[in-house]
């Protein structure tokens, strides 16, 4: 049986197509291995929002290619392989198979293509493409992710996605439900459903409010997360769903990428300062143990230092939970590429080490706090280091469980917050389990 190896980059939307690439491999007769010294077959899924993303990959390129068997095939995928198609071919030799993420499903194909001596690129958009028939071969039964919306219509000015992944659809509410009580009968108690602008899904009969309750009405699911919403897609009816639906979790990743009304213009959001701050009162009255994390862009093209500042005031006034933070790196082809007053690199570095301050002393506040509380948490598996195991609370704080067996993992169990790190958490189970914690 021929072996495929894949590698992930990027966003979570990525791992999940990953896992739909071994679903059509694997009814091709692939089996997947961890190991790119044996596979007949290797690919690179590549993510292309940041230069720094695709350097990463590049050079990860010569390192695969010292690995792999004289005849494997090597494929670039993803973001990066759709935004440079047969140019990746020409520009890195060892290449032999570039696929968007809309061709997946002539992979096996295209591979055989390679095998006979050709060099195969498909970059062509589908719009029609959800891969309904195919089984995704996912790598755990715990946690499952679950696409609902393919590419993206908003036009965020830095941005490459809408050029990468195509125009946005969403999947019929049906066929995600089918998906969902399918993972639930196979022991899945968790899902995130996935979407670039996952809140404004509509699948022509139903909205994103619909989908949360059919989703979170499926037996057996105990815990419902979504990623990425876009703010201003939270209507009240997403917000009345969010808290009526038992599943849905208390943490939502808000992306509001800057603090200053004037460059969130700029980047052509849809919001202003004062209208992000709504959507966070909104859903903070809602959902008053809701935990709130962001992604934020500093030197972006006309940034002032005022600018700047409000970005710094809005992490404080918001008080995130935690922030993935990005120095704004140029896209080919993207507007803000034609924007005038570039901020110089390293004013934007330190910016960026200002904000990274800033959002841990945030966080660090918040989560000494929590000390002392008790939450359920979903243990995922052994932690890397010590004799812990690891799970998550439905806020998605992680928590290193002292003395606990490897037969809690998949399971949920109660636990109190002892100390932290300043972002992750100790934990001692209740009851039964603390006196387990101290011996152990
Ligand atoms: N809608 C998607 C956005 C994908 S990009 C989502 O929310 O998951 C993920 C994040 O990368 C964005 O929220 C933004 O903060 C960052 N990003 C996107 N383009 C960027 C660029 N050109 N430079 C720096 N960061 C960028
Ligand atoms: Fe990118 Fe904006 Fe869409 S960040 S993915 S263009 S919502």
């Amino acid at each position: 049986m021929p072996r495929i190896y894949i590698e992930t980059y990027g966003c979570q939307m990525n791992v999940s197509d990953s896992e739909l690439i071994l679903g059509v491999l694997g009814r091709n007769g692939y089996t997947p291995t961890d190991d790119p010294s044996v596979a007949d077959v290797i690919l690179v899924n590549t993510c292309a929002v940041r230069d720094h993303a695709e350097q990463k990959v590049l050079s990860r390129m010569g390192e695969l290619k010292r690995f792999k068997q004289p005849t494997a095939v090597l494929g670039v995928v993803g973001c990066m392989a759709q935004r440079l198609g047969p140019r990746l071919l020409e520009r890195v030799p060892q290449v032999d198979l570039v696929v968007g993420p809309d061709g997946y499903r002539g992979l096996p194909e295209l591979i055989a293509r390679v095998r006979g001596g050709e060099r195969a690129a498909d970059v062509e958009f589908r719009r029609w493409e959800h891969y309904e028939d195919v089984p995704p071969v996912r790598n755990t039964p715990i946690s499952a992710f679950v696409t609902v919306q393919r590419g993206c219509d908003y036009r965020c000015t830095f941005c490459i996605v809408p050029m990468t992944r195509g125009p946005e659809r969403s999947r019929m509410l049906d066929d995600v439900v089918r998906e969902v009580t399918d993972l639930a009968h196979s022991g899945t108690t968790e899902v995130t459903l996935l979407g670039q602008t996952v809140n404004s899904y509509d699948d022509g009969a139903h909205d994103f409010a619909d989908l949360l309750r059919a989703v979170g009405a499926v037996a057996g699911l105990r815990r419902l997360r979504f990623t990425s919403p876009y703010p201003t897609d939270f209507s009240e009816r997403v917000i009345t769903a969010m808290a009526e639906t038992a599943a849905v979790c208390e943490h939502v990743h808000l992306p509001v990428q800057s603090g200053s009304s004037r460059v969130l213009k700029r980047m052509l959001r849809r919001y202003d300062r004062a209208r992000y701050l709504e959507v966070v009162a909104s859903l903070r009255r809602a959902i008053p143990a809701i935990a709130l994390t962001t992604d934020i862009i500093v030197g972006f093209p006309g940034e002032t230092e005022a600018d700047f500042q409000e970005t710094l005031s809005l992490v404080d006034a918001v008080a995130f939970d935690d922030a993935y933070t990005f120095k704004y790196s140029p896209r080919e082809g993207t507007p803000a590429t034609r924007l005038k007053d570039a901020v110089p690199d390293d004013v934007a570095g330190e910016r960026l080490e200002r904000l990274v301050a800033a959002v841990r002393a945030v966080a660090r506040r918040k989560n000494v706090a929590l000390v002392g509380s008790t939450h359920e948490v979903l243990v995922e598996g052994r932690a890397k280091r010590g004799d812990f195991l690891q799970g998550r609370t439905r806020t998605n704080k992680v928590a290193l469980i002292g003395g606990g067996p490897d037969a809690w993992i998949g399971q949920y169990r109660d636990v109190r917050l002892t100390g932290t790190t300043g972002s992750t958490f100790t934990a001692v189970p209740l009851g039964r389990g603390q006196e387990l914690a101290v011996v152990g």
